[in-house]
């Protein structure tokens, strides 16, 4: 079964071919990150044009690079929230307009139930349930139990902030550009991760809710206190706050992560999804300490995170491969119109 994935929920226009919800034929993105670089962050109506502009280029382009013709897919996938709603359009008529054609089904994808499928792509083994899946981008962060297909449990969620954009702010703060995760993580590379110790907001509480809000704020604060004490702002300064940052930020993520793991005991998976799966030191810190999870209660949890950098931020292969996830669900349980009819938006 060949899936047309499309996404356009926020600011990358993209288009996939995936076979048997795993093989990934094709995945063109279109990036408008150069564009929204100059305003430090996504303006809704230039994205909303760009969307337009974009989106049959790009599903050209995605059927070429997979040397198939519209007429062979087999169903269409879609993004249809949560997003922005003028660039969620685009995609939604795209993806109608394609399934009214062609006379196949059309299926609605949640953006985050799209990211968690992310690690389905190229998987060799497909993953095992139960899987305790955390999901962190620039728009949303929470935890989820995942025991069958299409079963999520949110286990705990963002009271404000997400963790990416936490990173996007304090990038701006710092003069590094935009989007913030990659800037920060290259400096951080470079600099002392405990040359400055920022909260870590929430990390003993007992429960698996996050909060970053408060985080950026510390660093606007404690920025500010050493430029009034006449601390020039130069390269080592700047790479020292990004590693001690990043070091807070990913610190509470895996704490949470991992003392979720403690109480699902029955997990066989866990799972980082999302913009800030991309992050490596976050996914080299949860390894670690799922490796000691593993020493310490004899179990053989499999740690995952997208085989590909671009499977971790926005892309249309992870909304196929969630499509035919959800298809082969509930196609069969209420009939192949059930998910037509059942259409969200
Ligand atoms: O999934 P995504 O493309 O969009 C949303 O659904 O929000 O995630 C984008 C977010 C941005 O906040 C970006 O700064 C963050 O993911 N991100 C990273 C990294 N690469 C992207 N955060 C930390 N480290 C990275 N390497
Ligand atoms: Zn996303």
């Amino acid at each position: 079964m060949k899936i047309l994935g499309i996404e356009t929920s926020c600011d990358e226009t993209s288009c996939a071919i995936i076979e048997k919800g795993t093989r990934v034929l094709s995945n063109v993105i279109f990036s408008q990150i150069r564009m929204h670089a100059k305003t430090y962050g996504v303006v809704p109506e230039v994205a909303a044009r760009e969307h337009v502009l974009k989106i049959i280029p790009v599903l050209e382009n995605a059927l070429n690079k997979a040397k198939i013709s519209l007429s062979e897919i087999d169903a269409v996938a879609v993004a249809f929230g949560p997003g922005l709603m003028s660039s969620l359009l685009t995609g939604v008529i795209t993806a109608n307009i394609t399934s009214l054609f062609l006379d196949k089904p059309i299926i609605p994808v949640n953006h985050i139930e799209g990211h968690i499928y992310s690690n389905w792509l190229e998987a060799e083994i497909e993953p095992k349930f139960p899987i305790l899946v955390l999901t962190v981008s620039g728009g949303h962060n929470e935890i989820y139990l995942m025991k069958q297909h299409f079963d999520f449990k949110l286990i705990g969620e963002t009271l404000d902030d997400a963790a990416g954009e936490a990173f996007d702010k304090v990038a701006r703060l710092l003069g590094l550009g935009y989007p913030g995760g990659p800037v920060i993580m290259e400096a951080a590379e470079k600099g002392n991760p405990s040359a400055y110790k920022f909260p870590r907001p929430m990390i003993n509480k007992n429960n698996f809710n996050f909060s970053f809000s408060g985080i950026k704020t510390a660093v606007l604060y404690f920025i500010e206190k050493e430029k009034r004490a006449g601390r020039r702002i130069n390269k080592k300064f700047i790479n020292d706050v990004a590693a001690s940052f990043q070091e807070a930020v990913t610190d509470v993520l895996c704490a949470k992560l991992i003392r979720a793991l403690e109480k699902f005991s029955e997990v066989k998976e866990v799972h980082l999804a999302g913009g800030v799966s991309a992050n490596i030191h976050l996914r080299e810190k949860i390894e670690k300490e799922i490796e000691k999870f593993n020493t310490r209660s004899s179990a053989k949890i499999i740690f995952r995170y997208p085989r590909k950098f671009e499977y971790c931020t926005d892309n249309a292969a992870m909304i196929a491969s969630a499509g035919y996830y959800k298809y082969k669900k509930f196609s069969k349980k209420f009939g192949v119109n059930y998910i037509e009819a059942k259409a969200e938006f």
